[in-house]
């Protein structure tokens, strides 16, 4: 697997014509709506709320959200107690909101957006720690959707609970659905979803690693980009058992652009969203080279 992660210089060419140069859109706040052709193979710079508005109705087959975690972390530093170095949570600005209250109006507000642009037959994926999962399960269900699914995500490097006091943490959970109860003929690889799953029946837990190493995104100081990129391979089999080649998947909230950057190594189209410009930056330079191709088969 770790071969797959790996990535090689590829010269830039997508369905819709778009060059590294011409992938990001920058949202126009004048600008009342787009068209598919305009959207489709870009990561549009703006906020969610407002550019989802402007995309077409029906217009995806998949949406891949992970949103803010609202982590709530407290102010003190974190230090771990055997080398008392300190621990790099999720501090970032865009993780933080006033009160409950407030993330779930976020949360209501992308699910409500994302259902519209949604086609009939297209699922849903939302992926979040216990710090937020459970209350993004009720909202989905709230806006009418139709849970199909959890998937439990087992990370086989997670960071330690440094101070003891706690399990240590090793999942996240995703949630996979549909726009209502009636939704039929949604995208669904049976074969793959059994060979992604554990044991001999192929259950909803997948195993894997965090994204680490050469895989991360850096900045121009050796640091983490981005505090909570996604390892390529989470999105190989969302992507993977819920879509078929040709199909458009969008992210609403695309941070280093993990989802169009496999998306489009799979054959598939994307439509980003991302509001802060230095992720943007990032996925710009990240789309100068392709995952290799998943050619090894679905570790089991
Ligand atoms: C958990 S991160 C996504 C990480 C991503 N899956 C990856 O692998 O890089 C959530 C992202 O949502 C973005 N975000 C927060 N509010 C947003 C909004 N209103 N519109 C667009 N993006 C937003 C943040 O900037 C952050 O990058």
């Amino acid at each position: 697997m770790r071969d797959m992660l790996s990535e090689q210089p590829h010269t830039f060419s997508s369905k819709a014509g778009v060059t590294p140069e011409g992938l990001v859109l920058v949202d126009n706040p004048c600008t009342g709506s787009y068209s598919l052709p305009e959207v489709l193979n870009r990561v549009i710079l703006g906020n969610a709320l407002e550019v989802l508005g402007k995309l077409p109705p029906a217009s995806v087959d998949m949406v891949f959200m992970d949103p803010p975690y609202f982590l709530q972390l407290p102010k003190k530093e974190l230090r771990r107690w055997t080398v008392k170095t300190a621990v790099e949570g999720v501090e970032d600005d865009w993780d933080k909101f006033a009160s409950f209250a407030e993330y779930d109006a976020f949360i209501a507000r992308l699910l409500e957006e994302v259902k519209r642009v949604m086609k009939p037959q297209a699922t849903l994926w939302a992926i979040a720690t216990y710090h937020s999962i459970f209350r993004i399960g009720k909202i989905i269900q709230d806006v009418g959707y139709w849970i199909l699914n959890d998937v439990l995500w087992v990370k086989t490097n997670p960071m330690p609970n440094w101070l003891g006091v706690r399990f240590t943490n090793a999942t996240e959970t995703l949630i996979w659905a549909v726009k209502d109860k009636k939704a039929k003929g949604y995208a669904f690889d049976r074969e793959l979803a059994r060979a992604f799953g554990m044991g001999k029946v192929g259950a909803n837990v997948w195993v894997l690693p965090i994204c680490t190493g050469a895989e991360r995104l850096k900045d121009e100081h050796g640091k983490k980009l981005h505090s909570t990129q996604k390892p390529a391979e989470l999105l190989r089999r969302v992507i993977l058992t819920s879509t078929r080649e040709g199909d458009v998947v969008l992210d609403p909230v695309a941070g280093v652009g993990t989802s169009g950057h496999v998306a489009r190594a799979l054959g598939r189209d994307f439509i980003m969203i991302e509001i802060n410009p230095r992720y943007v930056e990032g996925i710009r330079k990240r789309f100068q080279t392709v995952p290799k191709p998943f050619s090894e088969p679905p570790s089991p």
